[in-house]
């Protein structure tokens, strides 16, 4: 059983490279197959989401050929199976996309339902509706959903929640269904407008990705191209937060400043020091943190992904702290094992009340979600003493080498496999 073992207490301090950003590459991968041409993408994040989405990609049909760790080539000419399924793509939440590109490409797509983080109800009525309005009937059986079509027509979709998942579908679908598509109420994030750019280098006509209106003209194929993927914003905000919740001084390289206002902006608001440069932010948390109010909003607002560590952050601040997330009603599991640590936290339906205390300590603890689990690495580093993290799989999913990566900032951090490592670790710390 892998767990990190950390023995917190040291500011973090140096640089860090951030990888691509995961939930661009998921639909990236799943929309490369919508051409028959080689598509290559480059600053491709080696997680564990983006391999099982490759293996499930190989499984019918495409070739996948790494050309180096952040590099891959896809070849989707080859396709032969338009059933999606397997143990490991049900665990991911975004297995969903192959519906929208299968759908878009072949006209009909089986996928096994998603799974994904257990964050709360995580409905797809959306996507739905709009495959419907394209002229898709989509039929759920047996743990299957299955999105069929004689012909997509571009249709005027008015999305009730600004939904990622379903924004990003919609699009692949539509870019190659007749004629013109709106998407109304349409998610902003970076990675959709990121999806719809490589979809563009491809030959797809979309326009306004990015705002709350998305055009898109269909066409009739897509051809080969090159791509990079952004910076994971999410990634960059758990090391700014890092750096603030443990007093250190840490420069976050390879970043677009501009994804991250929502989380420089707390940070400054609470007594960090950052400083942006073209693709670099550094976090300096010298004093003493104060309280602050967030609620979590879709993009440009503070991301629900990055709930847990301003959560750990505030915890350690001064002063009450209110946060409110308001995307998913269950992400608020990790509070319960934060409490363990010392922590001074009430949480009321969606609404987390913090009392700041001036130290947490170390705790054996479970990572109850992907950002929940880093944002508990982070509480660990923050702690007095030694905590140990499990369930480290879910980090894995959306995080590369995040222990090797704390560790160069000063981390005292391991993974381990078995109790003789964790007792060398022990030995090793002192
Ligand atoms: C994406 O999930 C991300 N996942 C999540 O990141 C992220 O938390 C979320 O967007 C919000 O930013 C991927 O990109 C793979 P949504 P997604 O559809 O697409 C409701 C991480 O940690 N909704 O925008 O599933 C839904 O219940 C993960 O990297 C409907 O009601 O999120 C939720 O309350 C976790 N009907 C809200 O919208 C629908 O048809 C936002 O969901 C679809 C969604």
């Amino acid at each position: 059983m892998e767990q990190y073992a950390i023995c917190g207490g040291n500011p973090l301090v140096g640089e860090v490279e951030i990888g691509g950003a995961k939930n661009a590459a998921l639909p990236i991968l799943a929309a490369s197959l919508m051409t028959d041409e080689t598509v290559l993408i480059e600053n491709m994040p080696d997680v564990r989401d983006t391999n099982i989405l490759l293996q499930a990609m190989e499984a019918i049909g495409a070739r996948v050929q790494r050309e180096n760790r952040h590099a891959v080539k896809i070849n989707g000419s080859l396709i032969h199976d338009l059933t999606v399924e397997g143990d490991a793509v049900k665990k991911i939440r975004a297995s969903y996309y192959f519906l929208g590109a299968l759908l878009g490409k072949y006209k009909k797509a089986t996928v096994v339902l998603p799974g994904g983080c257990d964050i709360g109800c995580r409905a797809i009525d959306q996507h739905i509706k709009g495959f419907k309005a394209l002229g898709a009937s989509v039929e759920i059986a047996h743990g299957m959903i299955t999105a069929e079509a004689p012909r997509l027509r571009g249709a005027h979709i008015y999305l009730d929640v600004a939904s990622v998942g379903a924004t990003i579908n919609l699009m692949m679908a539509a870019s190659m269904a007749e004629g013109r598509t709106t998407i109304e109420n349409a998610a902003k994030e970076p990675h959709v407008v990121d999806l719809a750019n490589f979809l563009n280098r491809l030959g797809a006509n979309i326009k306004g990705a990015g705002t709350d209106v998305i055009r898109i003209q269909g066409v009739e194929r897509l051809h080969g191209a090159e791509y990079v993927i952004i910076p994971d914003q999410i990634e960059a905000g758990t090391f700014m937060f890092a750096a603030a919740a443990t007093r250190g001084d840490v420069t976050v390289k390879n970043v677009i400043p501009k994804h991250l206002e929502s989380i420089t902006s707390k940070l400054l608001e609470i007594g960090c020091e950052v400083s942006e440069f073209d693709d670099a932010v550094r976090v300096v948390a010298s004093r003493p943190l104060g309280h602050t109010q967030v609620k979590t909003l879709y993009y440009p607002g503070f991301p629900t992904d990055m709930q847990p560590q301003i959560v750990v952050t505030l915890g350690l601040s001064r002063g009450t702290s209110i946060v409110t997330e308001s995307i998913f009603e269950n992400r608020f599991r990790y509070v319960d094992e934060l409490i363990r640590m010392g922590a001074n936290i009430k949480v009321e339906g969606n609404t987390a009340i913090i009392g700041g205390v001036p130290k947490y300590t170390g705790a054996s603890i479970n990572a109850p979600d992907l950002r929940a689990g880093a944002a508990l690495v982070i509480a660990a580093l923050a702690a007095e003493g030694m905590s140990t993290v499990d369930d480290i799989r879910y980090i894995e999913r959306g995080y590369e080498d995040f222990h090797l990566k704390l560790q160069k900032l000063g981390a005292q951090i391991d993974k381990v496999e078995s109790e003789r490592e964790l007792q060398k670790f022990k030995l090793k710390i002192g």
